[in-house]
């Protein structure tokens, strides 16, 4: 049987760069409730990785160790060669623009239009850029999160939830980051703007070169763009690999989580796609984005 641990052996020197993000041993309590119990994950460069795992399994306070928001008890967290869990703050400050985070529920600033918070970043890091360059750089990210560009004066409260996803990622883009870290960015989108907002992120991947840590519990996603899954159960990564990898192993949350009726159902309309008996219709997401 395919062993889902073995690329967790330690990694050469020489292979570092092709590892963004390395998390070893890491321990994550809360007074004496064990969230990560000796976690290990390696996420490859250029690959999309979903993290999956039951609600309340830590995936979250996980992507917030990793980016350095959560101190966790125990254990070494290295992203881009760098030791998170060592940093200094003034490491802190470079290493943060290397990375663009959308959280679970979106998390825009209401009281600023679109591209003023695409711009906070921005002011952040890099201060001394004339407002006409940071107009315009805040407005190429809008629109490359598929937009349109008359949502940049706009305030969250005028967006749909889709939209509002659109522009939390135009914001995690802003520093033009190597990782892009989404937490459940489909949740509470219906079934076509959540397959438009997947091949955004596809695309975004492949021609922005980005390293993408995308927690989701949709099925779809997985199945559509994501190039490996990371299963977070019994406090720990479980399992990591392709997904007809993990449907070789016997482990119970894993059969369930695919081989359900939900499981079944998205790997039916993969392997329909895939034998183009269903054609994925363009206009069908482009429609879905302009009602969105
Ligand atoms: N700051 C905190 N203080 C105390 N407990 C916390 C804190 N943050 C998270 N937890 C607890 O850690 C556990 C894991 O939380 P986390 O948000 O990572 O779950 P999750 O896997 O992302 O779940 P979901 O799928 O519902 O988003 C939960 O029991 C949560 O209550
Ligand atoms: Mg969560």
């Amino acid at each position: 049987m395919h062993d889902p641990q073995a690329h967790l052996a330690p990694i050469p020197d020489e292979f570092e760069g092709d590892y963004p993000i390395r998390v070893r041993g890491l321990v994550n309590r809360f007074d004496d409730h064990v969230i990560h119990d000796g976690l290990d994950l390696d996420v490859k460069r250029g690959e999309i990785i979903g993290v999956v795992g039951g609600s309340g399994t830590g995936k979250s306070v996980l992507m917030r160790s990793i980016i350095g928001l959560q101190i966790p008890q125990e254990g070494s967290i290295e992203v881009l060669g760098r030791s998170i869990t060592d940093a200094r703050d003034d490491d802190d400050i470079d290493i943060r623009s290397q990375w663009g985070v959308l959280f679970q529920g979106g998390a825009l600033f209401s009281t600023l239009t679109v591209a003023e918070n695409v711009e906070v970043p921005l002011r952040e890091f890099y201060p001394e850029i004339t407002d006409e360059l940071r107009h315009e750089i805040a407005r190429y990210k809008v629109l490359l999160s598929g937009l349109p560009a008359n949502a940049t004066s706009k305030y969250p409260s005028e967006l749909s939830g889709g939209m509002k996803k659109r522009a939390g990622l135009a914001r995690a883009l802003a520093l033009d980051p190597e990782l892009l870290f989404l937490d459940e960015p489909t949740a509470g989108l219906d079934p076509i703007g959540a397959a438009a907002f997947d091949t955004l992120i596809r695309s975004l991947q492949e021609t922005l070169g980005l390293t993408v840590f995308l927690i989701t519990h949709d099925l779809d996603t997985l199945y559509e763009i994501c190039d490996r899954v990371a299963v977070l159960a019994d406090k720990k990564v479980i399992a990591v690999g392709t997904i007809p990898e993990l449907l070789a192993l016997d482990h119970p949350w894993i059969q369930e989580y695919f081989n359900g009726p939900r499981g079944r159902a998205a790997k039916d309309a993969q392997d329909r796609e895939a034998a183009h008996v269903v054609k994925p219709n363009p206009e069908a997401a482009t429609s879905a984005m302009e009602q969105e």
